[in-house]
């Protein structure tokens, strides 16, 4: 059956938005092994190192799911967010302790974002599997906001540096799909 003129606009949609996702975890692991190396051993390195290893299994989950679409990443792109990647983690070891933490906390505030709308075209392009995947991965992100903006929250520069909108609770990510889990246990246990 064609996919209805929706579906096939949504479908690009998913595949624009993974492109993007796909550069911006090979930025992200980069830098955050950059972060984490810059940092004295204890809770906050060993966070940040998980922190490097979720964003590269992240990477990994949206290039094969570009690979099942028939998309390719962009290999420009990539080679842009490598630069980025590469040049912040470099730059974690002269900016001091606050301004790594902030600007990956606004990062992460965005990368949430990123992977809800993929879900919803995901969604539109009736790629329901896709679905639980990707909200995970925002789930994921979410916890990653969440423990930049406690790690922040006390320090003396907060005063200078404006505070970026927190996310709703986690719940509210998985919520607006709520249907399409129900749908699935019960066609298991049919
Ligand atoms: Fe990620
Ligand atoms: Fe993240």
């Amino acid at each position: 059956m064609q996919p209805m003129p929706g579906a096939a606009d949504s479908r690009a949609e998913l595949i624009r938005v993974l492109r993007a996702a796909c550069s911006g975890e090979l930025a992200a692991g980069f830098a955050y092994r950059g972060h984490w190396k810059s940092l004295p051993d204890g809770v906050e390195r060993d966070r940040i190192r998980i922190i490097e290893a979720e964003e590269w299994h992240h990477r990994e989950l949206v290039l094969r799911m570009l690979d099942d679409l028939g998309a390719a990443r962009s290999r420009r792109r990539d080679a842009i967010f490598w630069l980025i990647g590469k040049s912040i983690g470099i730059l974690c070891h002269l900016g001091g302790w606050f301004v790594p933490m902030y600007g990956a906390g606004r990062l992460e505030r965005w990368n949430i974002q990123e992977y809800e709308d993929a879900a919803r075209f995901a969604e539109e392009a009736k790629l329901a599997e896709r679905v639980d995947c990707l909200l995970t991965m925002a789930e994921v992100e979410w916890e990653h906001e969440k423990f930049f903006r406690e790690a922040i929250r006390h320090h003396w520069m907060r005063r200078f540096f404006p505070q970026w909108d927190p996310p709703p609770a986690k719940e509210t990510i998985r919520a607006p799909f709520a249907r399409l889990f129900v749908n699935e246990s019960l066609a298991v246990t049919e």
